[in-house]
C-alpha cells in the first residue's frame, strides 16, 4: 500500500505498538499500511458510516489482512474498550470534530500512550483545546499535499492547562522552535491570506474598522514569528 504525503507523515509519527485504532478510517489505507510495515501487529479501523466501513473491509480483504485489521462501525472512540489499543489516529476531520471526539470519550483517550491528530480545517480550535485542557504535545509535523498544508499533532492526555498567546493556536510553537522546513512559508501564506482579506474590506463602518484592526494585529504578530 502506497500512501499520499499526508498519510505518510502521519504514519511516520507513529511509534511501534501492538494495536492501533484508526478513527474515521474511510478507505482503511492507513491501518493497512501500518500493519504491512510492522508499525503495529493489529489494528481496528472504525468509522461512523457504513459505506466507509464496507470500503475499508474490502480493501483489507484484498490485501489479505482481514485477520489483522478489524472494522467496526461507530462514532469516535466509542468503538473500543479501555486498553484494546495503545494509541489512536484521528485524521482527515475538522478541528472541532476531533476535539468533540476526544471529549466524548475522554476516559478512552486517557488510556492511550499517545494519539495522532490531523485537523484538516480549524487546527487552531484543536490546538487551543489541547493547551487549555492541559494535554501534552509530544511532537508536531507539517506537510503539503496537493497544494494544501496539513498539520499533524502527536498528543498524550495530561492535566496541566496552559494559556499561551493566541497566535500559537494558529501557528505551532513546536514547529517554530524546531525550525520546521515549511514553517516560514506557512506563516507567509497566512500573512498573504490575511492581507487579501484586509484589502477586500473597503467600507468604513465600525464593524469593518474593528475587523481591519483585528487583521492588522494578527498580521503584525505573524510577521514577528518569521
Ligand atoms: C475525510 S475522511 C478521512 C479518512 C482518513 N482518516 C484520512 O485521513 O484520509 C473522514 C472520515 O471520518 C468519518 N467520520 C466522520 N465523523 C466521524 C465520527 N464522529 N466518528 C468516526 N468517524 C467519523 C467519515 O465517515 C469519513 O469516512
Amino acid at each position: 500500500m502506497k500512501l499520499n504525503e499526508r498519510l505518510t507523515k502521519i504514519a511516520l509519527m507513529i511509534s511501534k505498538c501492538d494495536a492501533i485504532l484508526d478513527v474515521g478510517t474511510d478507505h482503511g489505507y492507513l491501518p493497512i499500511y501500518l500493519v504491512q510495515n510492522n508499525f503495529c501487529k493489529y489494528a481496528i479501523a472504525s468509522d461512523i458510516n457504513i459505506g466507509p466501513v464496507n470500503k475499508a473491509k474490502l480493501n483489507i480483504k484484498l490485501q489479505g489482512l482481514s485477520d489483522k485489521i478489524e472494522c467496526r462501525l461507530g462514532a469516535g472512540l466509542s468503538t473500543i474498550h479501555n486498553g484494546e489499543t495503545q494509541c489512536a489516529v484521528i485524521a482527515g476531520m475538522g478541528g472541532n470534530l476531533i476535539r468533540d471526539i476526544i471529549e466524548e470519550n475522554i476516559d478512552i483517550f486517557k488510556s492511550f500512550d499517545y494519539a495522532i491528530l490531523n485537523p484538516v480545517q480549524n487546527p487552531e480550535v484543536l490546538r487551543e483545546y489541547i493547551y487549555k485542557r492541559g494535554f501534552e504535545i509530544i511532537d508536531e509535523d507539517l506537510c503539503i499535499d496537493e497544494s494544501k498544508y496539513y498539520e499533524i499533532i502527536k498528543v498524550k492526555y495530561g492535566n496541566k492547562p496552559r494559556e499561551i498567546d493566541d497566535i500559537y493556536y494558529e501557528v505551532s510553537k513546536i514547529l517554530i522552535d524546531k525550525k520546521h522546513e515549511l514553517i516560514k512559508k506557512y506563516i507567509e501564506m497566512k500573512i498573504d491570506k490575511y492581507n487579501k482579506i484586509y484589502n477586500t474590506i473597503t467600507d468604513t463602518s465600525i464593524n469593518s474598522l474593528d475587523r481591519k484592526k483585528e487583521l492588522t494585529d494578527k498580521i503584525n504578530k505573524l510577521k514577528e514569528l518569521t
